[in-house]
């Protein structure tokens, strides 16, 4: 179909749902057949604003769109909120069905991890600091699993969001490191009207915790901006985490100016550099990120 976009009938918006890897690789391969190109938008479920945004940008790269639900055991830790993460798979269906997405992959723990599986991808360095720290092994369970999805749905396109953003390095570091065929879009963050990045966790806050929540966007963006205006990093980093915990947030993970490619130490202005935070309100842990200067 060279180039051309096929767009589907108002009589085809049905979402096909796929539950093992052999029927979503046998409709790629159709697709492909047809000279259609492919996007993947992987998530975990509990669909929002945030998701739409990238099934939106997706599909205004490629023909055809897989967004995939899974939510991965092996990126929880042992005391983290795997058991009470949200889910609401039919929901989710609902909202691919309006978002006129092409495929849902859907698959259960089994499928993606059979008995006996026994691989782990683990991206050295990137992984150290930040989520990494304070989330021992996290990152192993995310690019281990973010492979295995790449290589199952075998898309031209892969859309991560930038909120995200040390997830966003370690998959495109993954990719590279590992030659997977595929092309890693950012996605920029999207935020509700007060500044907080939408997150399927926010609604685990109460409505005391949502008020307090938008505090983390507002002390990035002062910190990131006194840096760009030459303020020492550590006097502002430490500013930072004392504002939060005066906001009303419970413990700050990392409050940390980082070198955007490598998410190093800021050192100094002269390479690209963002402002990352991690803080929880109850059991909350709310993660957000902005540039700095020009990011
Ligand atoms: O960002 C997420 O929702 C998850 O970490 C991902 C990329 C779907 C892997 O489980």
């Amino acid at each position: 179909m060279s180039g051309e976009k096929a767009r589907k009938s108002a009589a085809d918006t049905q979402v096909q749902i796929f539950e093992t890897v052999a029927d979503l690789r046998a409709c790629v391969a159709k697709w492909r057949a047809a000279g259609l190109t492919v996007a993947v938008v992987p998530t975990m479920g509990f669909l929002h604003r945030a998701h739409i945004a990238m099934i939106e940008a997706a599909q205004a790269r490629c023909d055809r769109v897989v967004v995939t639900i899974f939510v991965n055991p092996k990126q929880f830790g042992e005391n983290e909120d795997f058991d009470t993460y949200p889910r609401d798979l039919s929901g989710d269906l609902a909202k691919l069905e309006e978002a006129r997405t092409d495929a849902a992959f859907t698959p259960l723990a089994r499928e993606m991890y059979p008995p006996g599986f026994a691989t782990s991808v683990l991206v050295a360095d990137l992984t150290d600091g930040l989520c990494g720290a304070s989330r021992p092994g996290h990152f192993d369970g995310v690019s281990t699993v973010v492979t295995k999805l790449l290589l199952q749905c075998q898309a031209d396109d892969a859309m991560f969001g930038e909120k995200d953003f040390q997830q966003l390095q370690v998959v495109r570091r993954l990719v590279r490191d590992l030659d997977i065929p595929v092309r890693i879009v950012p996605v920029p963050t999207v935020r509700e009207s007060d500044g907080l990045a939408i997150s399927s966790r926010n609604v685990k806050l109460s409505p005391k915790q949502r008020a307090v929540a938008p505090t983390l966007y507002g002390e990035l963006c002062r910190a990131a901006e006194r840096i760009a205006g030459g303020a020492s990093i550590g006097e502002v980093e430490a500013e930072g985490r004392a504002a939060l915990l005066n906001a009303g947030f419970d413990k700050v993970d990392y409050f940390e100016a980082r070198e955007a490619a490598t998410l190093t130490p800021m050192v100094g202005l002269d390479a690209p550099a963002r402002m990352f935070a991690a803080a929880f309100l109850g059991e909350a842990r709310l993660i957000d990120n902005v540039p700095i200067g020009d990011g």
